[in-house]
């Protein structure tokens, strides 16, 4: 492990609980498993301290490795280091739920994970209740310091909030300048649930739309930049994810400038309900 960039630029939000989360995180999506551990260093050597990972990614292996390393070389403990990761479709249901946790703690090799998210709603099968009240007994157990949901809409927030007793801390769900999920930001707002934005950058498709090349120059920074530093101004929680050290030092440095209110208006002018992935309620 190189030199460790000390932690100074990226905001800490608390999440309903108290417990504090990088505004900014690593996304490791669709990295392949051989190259995880040494794509996450590289991610911790430039300053991110929250990486996101699911069982899904079959990556977890990989990012355990990277922050056994981190927290066995200079400077780094285990508790400046914020895991996600979330519970497949596949694992609905109590018992379920209860294994694929184990599991994702053995894949990760570490003692405890941050947060642990349903990673769909899959109102189909319509066992998430079971299956948050199974992480809701694994946070009692302290084994998971916060819990949440990824990619549901109000109608499932309003049944997990009427049956289950630990709200979710955050809701991890596509979100980018073409499909800014208002409706849903104002139902987290009145249930202090944190937004979390995945693709937030368009899987990189919104990098030639010509608001964000033109704001891009305007403002010295890439595209990237400003489409991340929308995010932050949003509020958002944002884990955009990338393979190359460049692209992944660029994302992480969106905090020493800020976007106008005539910047805003324009990218808020972009929304049109766009999604790159899934409708949740299409998931099973
Ligand atoms: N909960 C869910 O259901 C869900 C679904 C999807 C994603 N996620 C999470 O969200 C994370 C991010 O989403 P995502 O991976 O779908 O999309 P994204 O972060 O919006 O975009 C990633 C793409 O943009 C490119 N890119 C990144 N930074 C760039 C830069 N500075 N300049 C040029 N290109 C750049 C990447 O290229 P390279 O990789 O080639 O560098 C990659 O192709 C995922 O990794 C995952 O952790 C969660």
């Amino acid at each position: 492990m190189g030199r460790v960039v000390p932690m100074h630029t990226v905001p800490r939000l608390s999440l309903a609980n108290g417990v504090k989360m990088e505004q900014l995180g690593y996304g490791v999506y669709k990295v392949p498993p051989a190259e995880t551990a040494g794509l996450v260093t590289l991610a911790i050597e430039s300053g991110y301290r929250s990486i996101d990972t699911a069982a899904l990614y079959a990556n977890e292996s990989g990012v355990g490795e990277a922050v056994r390393n981190a927290v066995a070389g200079d400077g780094l403990s285990r508790e400046d280091l914020f895991i996600t990761s979330k519970v497949w479709n596949d694992h609905h249901g109590y018992d379920q739920t209860l294994r694929a946790f184990d599991t994702s703690m053995s894949e990760l090799g570490l003692e405890y994970i941050d947060l642990m998210l349903i990673h769909w709603p899959c109102p189909a099968k319509d066992l998430f209740v079971e299956t948050y009240r199974a992480l809701e007994a694994i946070y009692h157990e302290g084994r998971v310091r916060a819990i949440g949901v990824s990619n549901f809409e109000p109608e499932h927030l309003e049944k997990l909030l009427a049956e289950t007793d630990v709200p979710p801390a955050v809701n991890q769900v596509e979100l980018h300048p073409l499909n800014q999920q208002t409706r849903l930001q104002d139902f987290h707002a009145k249930h202090g649930i944190r937004t979390e934005a995945w693709s937030p950058l368009g899987r990189g498709s919104l990098l030639q739309e010509p608001v964000f090349l033109e704001l891009a120059k305007e403002y010295g920074k890439s595209a990237a930049q400003v489409i991340l530093r929308w995010h932050v101004q949003m509020g958002n929680i944002v884990i955009p994810k990338a393979s190359s050290a460049g692209r992944i030092r660029e994302n992480i440095n969106v905090f020493d400038f800020i976007l106008d209110d005539a910047a805003i208006e324009r990218i808020a002018a972009l929304e049109r309900g766009k999604r790159y992935g899934s409708h949740p309620n299409e998931v099973n």
